[in-house]
Formats: C-alpha cells, sequence, structure tokens
C-alpha cells in the first residue's frame, strides 16, 4: 500500500518561493512514489473575509501554479478545500475534543491576534483543528510543509490521539511533518528578518509571477550591514539570510566564492545580489511562463479540479463515514 501524503497552501495571493522550496517542491517529489493529496486551503483564508472575486482569482491562480511546477494530474488528486465538504464535520468533530487553553497556547493564533486585534475570531482560534481535519479526512501518513507549520502538526498529532482515546480504538495515525531529506525549511525574507511571507508592501518575497525588473528591484533593495570588519567573523542574521538565499538559488561555486569574500572581508554585497538576481530570475522565468499559459485554459483548470475533488471525495467519504460510527451516529 502506498503512503497518504497531505497538503495544502492558502489562496492569499500569488505563490512566493517560500511556499516553493518549503512545501510545493516536495509536493512534486513525492508525487511518484506516494498516494498524494494536495489541496488550495480557501475555507482557511476565510480568517481574512477576502472579496469574493479575489477568492475565485487567487484560487484559479493556485491551481494553474500547482501545474506549472510539475504537480501531474494524472497522479495527484488536486482540488480546492471547499470541494471537500466531509473536511468540515471532522472540523466540527474535532473542534469538541480541542480546548481553549490549547488553542489559544498556538504561535500562529497569538502572532495574528497580535497583528490583527480587530480580527480575532472563531475561525482564527480554530485553525489548527480544521488543518487537523485536512489530514486526518484523508488519515495521512506525511504532510509535506515549511517550518512555520510544524507546531499545527503537533496539535494534528495530538488530536488524533485524543479521538483515539477518548473512543477507546486505535483509529487515526500521527502524521509527521515531512521535507526531503533533512529538517523542515524556513526561506529568509528580503528585509533581513524573520520568514519570507507576504507583506504590505509585497517587498520582502519574490512571487513565483514577479517580471525579471521587479526581482532585481526588490533583490538590490534587500537589507544588509556595512559589512564585515573581522576575518571570519559569524554572519549576523539580515547577513546569514542572504547568503541561505544565495545557497537555495545559486550554484555551489557561488555560494563558496561569495562566502570565502566575506571571510575575508572584500566581499561587496552589490556583487552578491546581482548575481542572486540573475540566478533567482533564471529560477522564476520558466514557472512565471507557464503560470500565464495555464491561466488561459480555464476549461482545463476546471477539469482537473473535478477530477481531483472526485478522488479526494472517495477518501473523505469513507472516513467520515466511519468517524460518524465510531461516535455513535
Ligand atoms: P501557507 O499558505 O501559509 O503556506 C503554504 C506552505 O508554504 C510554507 N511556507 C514556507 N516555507 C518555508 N519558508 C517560508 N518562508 C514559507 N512561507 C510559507 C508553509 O510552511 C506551508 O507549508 N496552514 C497552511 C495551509 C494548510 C495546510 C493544511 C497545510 C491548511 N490545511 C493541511 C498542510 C496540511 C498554511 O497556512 O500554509
Amino acid at each position: 500500500m502506498k503512503r497518504i501524503v497531505v497538503s495544502g497552501i492558502r489562496p492569499t495571493g500569488n505563490l512566493h518561493l517560500g511556499n516553493y522550496f518549503g512545501a510545493l517542491r516536495n509536493f512534486i517529489r513525492m508525487q511518484d512514489e506516494y498516494n498524494c493529496y494536495f489541496f488550495i486551503a480557501d475555507y482557511h483564508s476565510l480568517t481574512t473575509h477576502p472579496h469574493p472575486d479575489h477568492l475565485r482569482q487567487n484560487v484559479k491562480q493556485i491551481l494553474a501554479s500547482y501545474i506549472a511546477c510539475g504537480m501531474d494530474p494524472e497522479k495527484v488528486a488536486i482540488y480546492a478545500q471547499s470541494d471537500l465538504p466531509e473536511t468540515v464535520e471532522l472540523y466540527l468533530f474535532l473542534n469538541m475534543n480541542a480546548y481553549l487553553g490549547e488553542l489559544e497556547r498556538c504561535t500562529s493564533f497569538k502572532d495574528k491576534a497580535r497583528q490583527n486585534p480587530d480580527n480575532i475570531n472563531a475561525g482564527l482560534l480554530t485553525y489548527p483543528t480544521l488543518m487537523a481535519a485536512d489530514i486526518l479526512i484523508h488519515k495521512a501518513d506525511y504532510v509535506p510543509v515549511g517550518k512555520d507549520q510544524e507546531q499545527h502538526l503537533e496539535m494534528t498529532r495530538t488530536f488524533a490521539h485524543r479521538f483515539n482515546s477518548i473512543y477507546g480504538m486505535d483509529y487515526f495515525g500521527q502524521p509527521q511533518a515531512f521535507n526531503f531529506g533533512s529538517n523542515l525549511v524556513k526561506i529568509p525574507g528580503l528585509d533581513g528578518s524573520g520568514k519570507m511571507g507576504k507583506s504590505e508592501s509585497g517587498n520582502n518575497a519574490i512571487f513565483l509571477t514577479d517580471d525579471d525588473a521587479v526581482i532585481r528591484k526588490k533583490i538590490m533593495r534587500a537589507t544588509t550591514d556595512s559589512g564585515p570588519v573581522e576575518m571570519n567573523q559569524q554572519k549576523p542574521e539580515v547577513i546569514a539570510n542572504l547568503f541561505q538565499l544565495v545557497k537555495v538559488l545559486c550554484s555551489e561555486e557561488t555560494y563558496k566564492s561569495f562566502d570565502e569574500a566575506y571571510n575575508n572581508c572584500t566581499i561587496r554585497y552589490g556583487d552578491l545580489k546581482k548575481q542572486l538576481a540573475e540566478d533567482t530570475i533564471k529560477f522564476v522565468a520558466p514557472f512565471r511562463e507557464r503560470i500565464q499559459e495555464i491561466l488561459a485554459d480555464d476549461a482545463y483548470l476546471e477539469k482537473v479540479r473535478r477530477v481531483g475533488a472526485e478522488k479526494a471525495h472517495e477518501s473523505a467519504s469513507k472516513t467520515v463515514r466511519e468517524v460518524r460510527n465510531i461516535i455513535g451516529f
């Protein structure tokens, strides 16, 4: 039996390199070996009340990006979370066994509540139970995600284990966060601190849809410091972050030569940024072009989504039927 893999990305805009290296790259690499369900987390995006037109457009954008990055609809079930209302029923059941204290202690809840004190809604609080429902609805073994989702996976295991204990059976497994070959990934942003993500200005992230000029401009503006003053000194966070981007986007020789230049204090950040910009453009351009092509084909996108939803529905309806029976309905 093939192991089961589930993951998703919220349709809050275009995909950035953090999404790609943290999650999507793994999705593509897993599709041959595993039984994969990859969705667009449109229910989750409702915590910020998007306009219906934006929601529709963003879902389509992520769907096209999945395919443009190499996801094969013949191998993988690709669907929108909202195509699978079974998830909502499991979410309700899991919410009955999720405690206020543990939900309030969740880091992503605390961060979002701090950033948007006027919109601390119940959907935000129960974000981890909906995510657990997405995963447990297919009884997943592995969940490819970036580092920032690690705690949500821990909570998923807690909810699964609690359900099993309450009903005295070994129904749900313990899904694991997954990254090929190593620890979960965190791609830093261009502002030198924290992770790459959507910001107000959009300047902290490189999107798979950014054109060459935009990529150059964003990278040339990335935060640096005034340069090393001692041989072999440790890199401060802003510089270590920039080097991490070089590591994922440039060749090993390029990384080594800038690392040496840093260590002997001859580095010119302008040169590093120019090289990083050119390598990033080389990486992004084919994806951007392919996304545009696929976006133009509405009939194809709809078909992919419909076929994916049917496959996901088969597995989800079985789980919900069994869970209802276990609960006593
Ligand atoms: P979201 O939409 O915030 O991010 C999607 C995926 O991209 C990863 N990611 C990153 N990885 C590395 N470095 C970064 N800078 C970076 N930024 C984003 C995230 O870790 C994630 O894997 N809750 C999820 C969506 C979701 C989901 C699920 C995922 C809903 N249900 C069930 C897995 C299983 C989220 O908000 O991802």
